[in-house]
C-alpha cells in the first residue's frame, strides 16, 4: 500500500493514535515490533493556533518511528490548516485528521466525533486541510454518532472526493464510546464497495493474530489499525505477521523479554516526562506487558505502589526471579 512517496507494505499494521499512550518511546517500541506505521496522539488544532508549546512538542518524532502520522483535531477549518501547515514542518508521512474522538471534552466543541453530525463541517475542514499541505492527508473515524444515525457510508465516499488519501474506521459509533462490541460489518461494505477506491484500514477489537486473520477474510479492507491489545503488548505485530505469512505464531515473549521492553520503556520515558510522571504512567502498560503470566496480581501491585526507577526495577528484579523457570 502507497502512501505518498512510501510504500508501507502490503496489508499494513498501524498503531493506532491513544492519547497518553503513543508517545515517541512508545512508538519506537512499537515499530521494533513489527507496526508498520504509527501515529502520533492526537494534538489540538486550538492549542496549536495558541501556539502552546505542549502541544507543539507532540510533533516531535525520531527517524526510528517513521513513517508516521500527525494527528489534529479541532472544528475550525481555519485552525485545522493551520495546525496541518504546522505539523507538515516536522515532516511526518501523512497528518491525520481526527473524526472520531467520543470524550466529552472535545465533541463539547464540536470536534472529534462531533462531526459526524456535522458532515458539511467536516468536509470543510478536510478540504481546507487538503489544500494548506503538500503532503497526504488521512482521517480517521467512527461509524456514526449513535445507532439511529450510522452514516459512514456517506462520510468515508465524502471525505475521499474531499482529497483524502487514507480512512480508517472504528467499527463503533459515538455512543459506544469504547463499549459493546465494533461492528465490522459496515467497514466490509465500503472495503467493498466499487466507488470507494482510496485504502481503507479497519480498527476495532483486534486482540489478537487470529482475531486479525479473522478480520481480513471477512472484510476485505487495506490494512489494520490495533490500539488497545498493542498498549503493552508490542508483540501483537510480529505474532500477527507471522500468523499472515506463515499461518504459525511465535511463542509469547519470555520473562526475560518482557522485562527488558517494559524497563527501556520506563528508562527510555524518564528525560521526556520526568521520573514521577514516566513512574506513573507506566502503570497502564504493567497489564500487559505480564498478561497471560499465572500468579501475577501480587507483582502487579507493588508494580503500582512503586514511586520510583529504582523501585520498580527493584520489583521487576523480583519478577525476573520469581516466572525466570515458568515462562
Ligand atoms: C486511552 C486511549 C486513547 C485514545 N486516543 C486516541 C487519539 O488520540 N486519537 C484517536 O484517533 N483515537 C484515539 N483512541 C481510539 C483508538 O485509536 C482506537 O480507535 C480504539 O481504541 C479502537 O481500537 P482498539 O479496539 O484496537 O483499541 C484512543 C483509545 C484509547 C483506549
Amino acid at each position: 500500500m502507497k502512501l505518498g512517496h512510501i510504500d508501507i507494505g502490503n496489508i499494513p499494521l498501524m498503531l493506532a493514535p491513544m492519547e497518553n499512550i503513543t508517545d515517541s518511546v512508545y512508538r519506537q517500541i512499537c515499530r521494533r515490533h513489527g507496526a508498520d506505521m504509527v501515529f502520533t496522539e492526537f494534538i489540538s488544532s486550538e492549542a496549536l493556533a495558541r501556539d502552546i508549546d505542549k502541544s507543539k512538542s507532540k510533533f516531535n518524532h525520531t527517524e526510528q518511528e517513521k513513517p508516521i502520522g500527525i494527528q489534529i483535531f479541532g472544528h475550525d477549518p481555519e485552525n485545522m490548516a493551520l495546525s496541518a501547515r504546522m505539523a507538515e514542518q516536522a515532516n511526518p508521512l501523512v497528518i491525520d485528521l481526527n473524526f472520531g474522538c467520543p470524550v466529552r471534552k472535545v465533541v463539547a466543541k464540536g470536534g472529534g466525533a462531533a462531526l459526524l453530525k456535522d458532515v458539511n463541517r467536516m468536509i470543510a475542514i478536510t478540504k481546507a486541510v487538503v489544500k494548506a499541505v503538500d503532503i497526504p492527508v488521512t482521517a480517521k473515524t467512527r461509524l456514526g454518532w449513535d445507532i439511529n444515525s450510522v452514516n459512514i457510508k456517506e462520510v468515508a465516499f465524502r471525505l475521499q472526493d474531499a482529497g483524502i488519501d487514507m480512512l480508517t474506521i472504528h467499527g463503533r459509533t459515538r455512543s459506544q464510546m469504547y463499549g459493546g462490541v465494533a461492528d465490522w460489518e459496515i467497514i466490509g461494505e465500503i472495503a467493498r464497495h466499487p466507488y470507494f477506491t482510496i485504502p481503507l484500514i479497519g480498527n476495532g477489537d483486534i486482540q489478537s493474530a487470529e482475531d486479525a486473520k479473522m478480520r481480513l477474510e471477512n472484510y476485505p479492507v487495506d490494512g489494520l489499525m490495533i490500539g488497545r491489545s498493542a498498549m503493552g503488548y508490542p508483540w501483537i505485530f510480529n505474532e500477527i505477521k507471522s500468523y499472515l505469512h506463515t499461518g504459525t505464531i511465535p511463542v509469547e515473549p519470555n520473562i526475560k523479554e518482557r522485562i527488558s521492553v517494559c524497563r527501556n520503556h520506563l528508562k527510555q520515558s524518564i528525560p521526556a516526562k520526568g521520573e514521577e510522571r514516566a513512574v506513573f504512567e507506566m502503570r497502564k502498560f504493567y497489564k500487559n506487558y505480564f498478561k497471560g503470566i499465572h500468579n501475577f496480581k501480587p507483582f502487579r501491585t507493588r508494580l503500582f505502589g512503586a514511586k520510583s526507577l529504582a523501585e520498580v526495577n527493584a520489583v521487576l528484579e523480583e519478577i525476573n526471579d520469581e516466572f525466570i523457570d515458568r515462562l
